[in-house]
């Protein structure tokens, strides 16, 4: 579709989107990463953009993508530097997303010089857990210090405890944001391809099937459940 045939019902939104994988270092040249391509971040910062919201965009790392075009960037390296990049944008937002692959862990410590060979075995890594970014913000709200729709993300595989959607719902009732949007991942899909399939899981219980498309169709799919159930929130 063309630009200009975009819908333009987002004027006047405030918009915070992270993307791409976050990368904790080990010392001054190696880091712990993941293969987050950034692309449906990115899409749905395009998307919005070009339907007239204000966009800022929190950037960890990505392919080689093009900047969206009227977008405000913020390139964050690890997770503490997005989770500080998330709380200041998101304290002016209408609506935020976190389409970011946060890692879950970092290394204890980053090694102040390269660590080197040696000739001895190497020591293992000890890992801490990150602070979970959307579910402090979701927290953050019900303090009061900000007022948005709050997105979040989930790639998933079934596994012995349930299927995709199974696991789609528990992880929305654990991080008490207003839509989850599931992927379901396998086979080859969704990390560094270009199409999506899943569902939208909204806290009140609605649920709709996103079918397999590009990236910005899906993003705009998604920005329109959040128009719709944004307004239904605060009306
Ligand atoms: N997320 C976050 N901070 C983290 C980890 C995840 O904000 N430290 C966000 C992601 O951006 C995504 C959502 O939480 O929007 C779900 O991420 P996911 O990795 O699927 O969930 P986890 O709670 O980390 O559970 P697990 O990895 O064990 O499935
Ligand atoms: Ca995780």
């Amino acid at each position: 579709a063309r630009a200009d045939a975009l819908p333009r019902d987002m004027v006047g939104k405030r918009v915070v989107v992270s993307a791409g994988g976050t990368r904790e270092p080990l010392d001054p040249v190696r880091y712990l990463g993941n293969r987050s391509s950034g692309k449906q971040g990115y899409a749905l910062a395009r998307v919005a953009a070009q339907r007239g919201a204000q966009v800022t965009l929190v950037s960890a790392h990505t392919v080689a993508l093009p900047e969206p075009a009227g977008v405000d960037i913020v390139n964050v390296g690890t997770a503490l530097e997005l989770r500080d990049a998330m709380h200041k944008a998101a304290a002016e937002a209408d609506i935020v997303v976190m389409a970011a692959a946060v890692a879950d862990f970092r290394p204890v410590s980053k090694a102040e010089h390269k660590i080197k060979k040696s000739d001895r075995d190497p020591d293992p890594v000890l890992l801490t857990r990150n602070p979970d970014v959307l579910a402090e913000l979701v927290a953050s709200r019900a303090e009061g210090n900000l007022d948005a729709y709050i997105v979040g993300f989930a790639a998933e595989t079934g596994d012995d405890q349930g299927d995709v959607l199974t696991h789609g719902r528990a992880k929305l009732a654990r991080k008490g944001c207003d839509l989850l949007v599931v992927n379901a991942v396998g086979e080859g899909r969704a990390f560094e391809v270009e199409d999506n399939a899943g569902w939208l899981l909204a806290a009140d219980g609605s649920e709709r099937p996103i079918g397999l498309g590009s990236k910005a169709q899906m993003a705009a799919g998604i920005w329109d459940f959040v128009m719709k159930s944004s307004t239904s929130r605060t009306a």
